[in-house]
């Protein structure tokens, strides 16, 4: 597989070379020139998860990476089911893996993948979150041998239990609050990796989703949820997916580009920078708002270049996507509208997706919203919303009772940097 930086075309790596260097030079993401369509598809999705997805990879990703079959048996090793939450809508449940989050896909299977063509180098991973992606990233490497991992998270604005998934591992994973907001950290995270001599020293490696190991992983749940639909509705599919920073949706849309038949609904909060895009035509991010749907609070998605790039690629007009924002009360009204009508539970980033697809949907069309979190992660919201004591999963029971080992720093980089040296020893 060969990919190119998105803002230098001169820049040219493999697979490997992309998953070890996170990011190109300037910040350009790693992304191929074009992507070969699949051409077996109703075959593949008659297949189970675990060898369809194998196909999938290999297709994606070549000769590199050879024991890539065992690792995908190794990391998708929980389900991920669709539950049908109301008429012709269907959850796709992300939330069965070890963190209860969608992004236990695309860190398991990085995690796997850089152990496997690491060597004898040690790497430091330096991740910012605004939720959950450290508490995956920090399950997915926790015990790895060789490889530190630094979580950068929003003080304050992240959930107490997603906090505690990140902070109470200790050993290899570091967990660091930073006084400041979601994009604080990322921009901490985005100076780190223009700094060459740190990087070469501590062996940098991003674990966001701008890393394209965990895109790839990604699409292989796309493909999932259809296959686990009737033969008789895969044709008319329609995907909402809950957008932050965008890197989920562009799995979804390298899926459609491998030939998965399906349209695409960019479901946002408040935080609507893309949707007032792809209406008026123009770029303006506005200050990052809060909201209860947290992990969606980002006002500059930095994987948007990419979504342009699949447009491009596949000759798509924005305007084949539905789109659309909701504010925290909408979120709130829809909760408590489907958990009285079905009864199925709902937390705040799965309730956009639900809300907006369900205003998009047509006559004959099936829709699936992802489900990227489990309710149990938003409890407060949840319990409140609906009125209902929402159980923890036993996972998350353990979890809570253990003490926090996180330390707090200002969103400057050089105390960043010393803090990383010492922590890694390097
Ligand atoms: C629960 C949840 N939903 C949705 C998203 C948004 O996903 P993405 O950043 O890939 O757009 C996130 C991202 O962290 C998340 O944690």
């Amino acid at each position: 597989m060969q990919l190119f930086n998105l803002k230098d075309h001169n820049e040219a790596v493999s697979f490997s070379e992309a998953v070890v260097k996170g990011i190109g030079h300037n910040q350009g993401l790693f992304f191929p020139d074009k992507i070969e369509p699949l051409d077996n598809i109703d075959e593949l999705l008659d297949t189970p998860l675990v060898p369809r997805s194998q196909k999938i990879l290999r297709h994606l990703i070549g000769d590199e990476v050879p024991q890539l079959e065992s690792i995908v048996a190794d990391a998708f090793n929980f389900e991920a089911p669709i539950k049908e939450a109301d008429k012709d809508i269907y959850a796709l449940e992300l939330f069965h893996g070890p963190t209860l989050a969608f992004k236990d896909f695309g860190a398991r299977f990085m995690a796997r993948v850089l152990s496997s063509i690491r060597g004898d180098k040690k790497l430091t991973i330096l991740t910012a979150t605004s939720g959950d992606t450290g508490a995956a990233v920090a399950a997915a490497f926790y015990e790895q041998k060789g490889i530190d991992v630094v979580v950068l998270y929003p003080d304050g604005k992240i959930s107490s239990l997603q906090e505690k998934l990140i902070a109470t591992l200790g050993g290899n994973i570091k967990a660091v609050r930073i006084s400041g907001i979601f994009d604080e950290c990322q921009d901490l995270v985005k100076t780190a990796f223009d700094d060459e001599e740190f990087k070469t020293r501590v062996g940098l490696n991003s674990a966001n989703s701008i890393n394209v190991s965990r895109l790839l992983a990604q699409v292989c749940y796309y493909f999932e949820a259809v296959a686990q639909l009737p033969k008789d509705k895969r044709d008319h599919v329609v995907f909402s997916v809950p957008c932050g920073n965008f890197g989920n949706i562009t799995a979804g849309l390298i899926a459609k580009t491998l030939g998965l038949k399906s349209r695409f609904v960019i479901s946002c909060n408040a935080n609507d920078t893309v949707p007032r895009y792809l209406q008026s035509g123009v770029w303006d991010p506005h200050k990052t708002i809060a909201t209860l749907s947290n992990a969606m609070d980002i006002s500059r998605p930095n994987n948007w270049p990419r979504v342009e790039a699949l447009i491009k690629m596949n000759g798509w007009n924005k305007s084949d996507f539905d789109f659309g924002s909701m504010s925290d009360e909408e979120t709130c009204d829809t909760m408590r509208d489907l958990y009285s009508r079905t009864g199925y539970v709902l937390e705040p980033h799965a309730a956009i997706a639900y809300q907006i697809l369900k205003n998009s949907l047509k006559e004959g069309e099936t829709g699936i919203f992802l489900g990227t979190a489990h309710p149990a992660k938003f409890k407060e919201v949840v319990d409140k919303t609906l009125g209902i004591d929402i159980a923890l999963p036993e996972a998350l029971e353990k979890r809570v009772a253990l003490p926090m080992q996180a330390v707090t720093l200002k969103p400057d980089y050089e105390n960043l940097k010393s803090y990383v040296l010492e922590a890694v020893k390097a």
